[in-house]
């Protein structure tokens, strides 16, 4: 078991100073080759704080119309808040392989909690240089307790703390999306579960790689929920796709990244886009990410918004519950 994960082989490419071939990409998908270098182009960077609510929402509104990312500063999360959040689970991708093991997701396990390694269907069948670990957060009712880590000690208070701070500005998100579709503040967490809107962390684990320019970590996809709200550590590798050219998404210490995920653009009837993305990896460092997925209970039905369909816009999206979205996308069906 311990040999399929990536930290495993990570450590054997690193002495061989190559890595196996299948996770050598073909040319259009090799970073190297397909990322705008010294971009002139930014990702949006939004101040959370901004007293002047009108001004807020038409930038938010914007980069959700624009990119399907932006960065977030001035959020209210305390800096140490997220270092403890990265410092636990920094150290528990650090324990022995044995011990991470025992969080292993279960054999024909539906869902998707647990320690692992992608078996990503991808055409042309290659592999993502990452593990992960994923468990759900919010609300208590979902939680399973038996993959959250109890090493380090601290793992469990410093995921509650940071959950409870995430809380308050994906409320902030959702309705400053509400009002720049020009609806009820409460229309859009309404329509996407309202309190049972399901909290799912992952944390991505991206060891090094003696060929970074031929791999990639997470491979092209948008997110298939509603926002997924991200903290990187500070090793940059997320690149976002606009206009057709990847870009580098840059490091901003402290600031949270968000990304449009389909259940959004859905609602907003296509005004506001998911962002496609991917994640590059790095020759001597390990990157890490903490994005939490704000997803829709399996039998919500999500569809455009009545209002956002009426005046001479046809609906450009079929309504149907998450459940048979997720289905759809992960066995690569027509929605
Ligand atoms: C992902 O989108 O799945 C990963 C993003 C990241 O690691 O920054
Ligand atoms: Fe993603």
């Amino acid at each position: 078991m311990g040999l399929e994960r990536v930290q495993a082989i990570s450590k054997q490419s690193m002495s061989m100073n190559t890595i196996p071939h299948e996770f050598i990409r073909s040319e259009n998908e090799q970073p190297a080759i397909t990322t705008v270098h010294g971009a002139i182009l930014e990702v949006p960077t939004i101040d959370l704080s901004d007293p002047d609510e009108e001004r807020l929402v038409g930038m938010i509104a914007k980069a959700s119309s624009e990119w399907g990312l932006f960065q977030i500063v001035n959020h209210g999360i305390p800096s140490e808040v997220i270092s403890n959040l990265q410092k636990v689970g920094k150290e528990f991708f650090e324990l022995p392989q044995e011990e991470k093991e025992v969080y292993a997701k279960p054999q024909g396990s539906k869902s998707v909690e647990g320690y692992g390694t992608q078996l990503q269907r991808e055409l042309e069948g290659k592999k993502g240089w990452v593990d992960h670990l994923f468990h759900r957060i919010w609300p208590p009712s979902v939680i399973n307790y038996k993959f959250w880590p109890t090493n380090p000690p601290s793992y469990r208070e410093a995921n509650e703390q940071y959950t409870n701070y995430l809380r308050k500005v994906a409320e902030k998100l959702f309705k400053c999306l509400s009002l720049g579709l020009g609806l009820q503040e409460h229309a859009m967490k309404a329509a996407i579960g309202g309190a049972d809107l399901e909290y799912l962390l992952k944390i991505n684990y991206y060891p090094p790689c003696p060929q970074p320019d031929l791999v990639l970590g997470v491979v092209a996809h948008t997110d298939m929920s509603t926002l997924t709200l991200l903290v990187p550590n500070e090793v940059p590798g997320l690149q976002v796709s606009r206009d057709g050219q990847w870009y580098d998404v840059k490091y901003i210490p402290n600031a949270l990244i968000v990304h449009i995920g389909d259940q959004i653009e859905i609602f907003s009837n296509g005004k506001y886009k998911a962002v496609l993305h991917r994640t590059t990896v790095n020759k001597e460092t390990t990157r890490m990410s903490w994005p939490v997925f704000l997803e829709p209970p399996l039998d919500q039905v999500i569809g455009p918004h009545p209002k956002l369909v009426d005046e001479g816009i046809p609906a450009k999206y079929k309504s149907k519950i998450y459940g048979d979205y997720m289905y759809c996308k992960l066995n690569k069906l027509p929605q």
